[in-house]
């Protein structure tokens, strides 16, 4: 019988994968330091836990729930709360890494973490939710707080959910601590731009990529798959630069039109029906069509692991702006480099989330809020000067985008690991 594999092995493609790949792919970069790069293939904290909730018909059901803290060298940690059928360990192991990555990549003092439940929370009447969430929050309590480990909204998760994490942490500790997640209601301590804020860094990022290549955002055509908090605004900012959206794609269905969507109506029918499919100004196409479409821009915004070699050997994107955390394999990546296609990955261009989270963090601290244009002024400042280091690091190495990412990251983490020294 063969060994099977450690909880830090990693299946071929999967998102751990995936990471541990483009890990080794940095290690060339990092000189000395690489002497502590197995650090960042291991988390330091993986926290697995049984959500057991009373349904509404009286019958009892338990949901696996985890909480990963990747590193915490440079701060707390940081990350959002995925609710999704097919979530597991590794899954959660890979985004609280790629948190790590972002963080530093983007100059925030804070580690990566990451926590989700494998469920589908469109089964769950709301008081299902709340007390799966209540439940979820109470099991992980023991690691999270406003200094240790802040959650915040990803896929399937909101502003509702944050309320309900920040509310039951606050009863089980005695007092209000709004600091303990992001992503918050307004008048719970959430900050302006926060719901926009990851769609709108994929756009600034994008417009920063566009314009070193040569790419005019006026006209161009933009592609977007997964039209939920990230995607929809990021294609708002486009359209609102000139740009029309000409393809999207989400759980309900992939539409095309060639003369641009009206982003209203757009809209309208994703609140009313909770996704793209019932849209009528559009043409229906098979799911795998996507990949063909002709487009300028291509915003991979849902899922991991959706740029395989095959798709990106067909993709006639010149930009693609990594939405989505993991969206691109390993291999693809090399395919899409060799094409030409300049490729700005998750772990800068999604940044924009967590940037405003960070500000959320600061204003609750200090109970002291900022208008909607200091935050976006503010995001834009800090997306557009670590993006130019990045670039600058890019071009001095001759390497992607990725690996220069990688590259600032994992020097600033590992600069913090080597001085902090190792315990005891
Ligand atoms: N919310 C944030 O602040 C944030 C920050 C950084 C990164 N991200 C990443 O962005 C991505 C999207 O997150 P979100 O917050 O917009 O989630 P969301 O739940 O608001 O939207 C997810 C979207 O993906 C679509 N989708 C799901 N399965 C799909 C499939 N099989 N094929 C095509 N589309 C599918 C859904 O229909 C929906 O439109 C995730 O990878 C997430 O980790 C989110």
């Amino acid at each position: 019988m063969s060994n099977p594999l450690s909880y830090v092995g990693s299946e071929d493609s999967s998102p751990w994968h995936t990471y541990l790949s483009q890990v080794d792919r940095v290690l060339p970069y990092l000189g000395n330091l690489a002497r502590w790069a197995e650090t960042l293939k291991r988390p330091k904290r993986a926290l697995i836990v049984d959500v057991p909730i009373e349904m509404d018909d009286g019958s009892v059901r338990h949901f696996e729930g985890f909480r990963v803290q990747h590193n915490l060298s440079r701060g707390p940690g940081k990350g959002g709360v995925r609710y999704h059928p097919d979530v597991t360990l590794e899954e959660v192991m890979a985004l609280s890494a790629w948190m790590t990555i972002k963080c530093a990549g983007v100059g925030l003092p804070y580690g990566g973490a990451k926590g989700g439940i494998r469920v589908d929370p469109k089964t769950l009447s709301h008081k299902e939710l709340e007390r799966m969430t209540r439940r979820y929050t109470s099991e992980i309590g023991i690691i999270i707080g406003p200094q240790r480990d802040i959650p915040a909204p990803d896929v399937n998760t909101n502003g509702q959910i944050m309320a309900w994490m920040m509310d039951t942490y606050s009863m089980n500790t005695g007092s209000t601590a709004t600091g303990v997640v992001t992503g918050k209601p307004i008048h719970l301590g959430g900050s302006l731009g926060r719901v926009k804020a990851t769609g709108r860094g994929v756009f600034v990022t994008g417009r920063e990529a566009a314009r070193r290549i040569g790419l005019k955002l006026d006209g161009a055509r933009v592609a977007v798959q997964g039209f939920g908090n990230v995607g929809s605004a990021a294609a708002e900012l486009f359209v609102g630069a000139g740009a029309k959206i000409v393809a999207v794609q989400d759980h309900t269905g992939t539409l095309v039109n060639k003369n641009g969507f009206d982003m209203q109506g757009l809209m309208a029918t994703v609140r009313r029906d909770g996704g793209v499919g019932n849209f009528k100004e559009a043409e229906r196409v098979d799911n795998e069509s996507f990949w063909d479409v002709d487009c300028d821009i291509l915003i991979p915004a849902a899922l991991e692991g959706q740029i395989d070699t095959a798709r990106a050997n067909r993709l006639k994107a010149k930009l693609v702006l990594e939405g989505a955390n993991g969206p691109t394999l390993p291999d693809a990546d090399d395919v899409m480099r060799e094409r030409g296609i300049l490729v700005v990955p998750d772990v800068i261009c999604n940044a924009g989330g967590v940037t405003v989270s960070y500000f959320e963090w600061v204003q609750d601290f200090s109970s002291f809020f900022w208008t909607e244009d200091e935050i976006n002024v503010r995001l834009d400042k800090i997306m557009v000067d670590a993006l130019k280091h990045i670039w600058d690091t890019a071009d001095k190495h001759k390497i992607t985008l990725r690996t220069a990412t990688f590259a600032v990251a994992c020097e600033r983490i590992l600069i913090a690991r080597e001085e902090r020294g190792l315990y005891p």
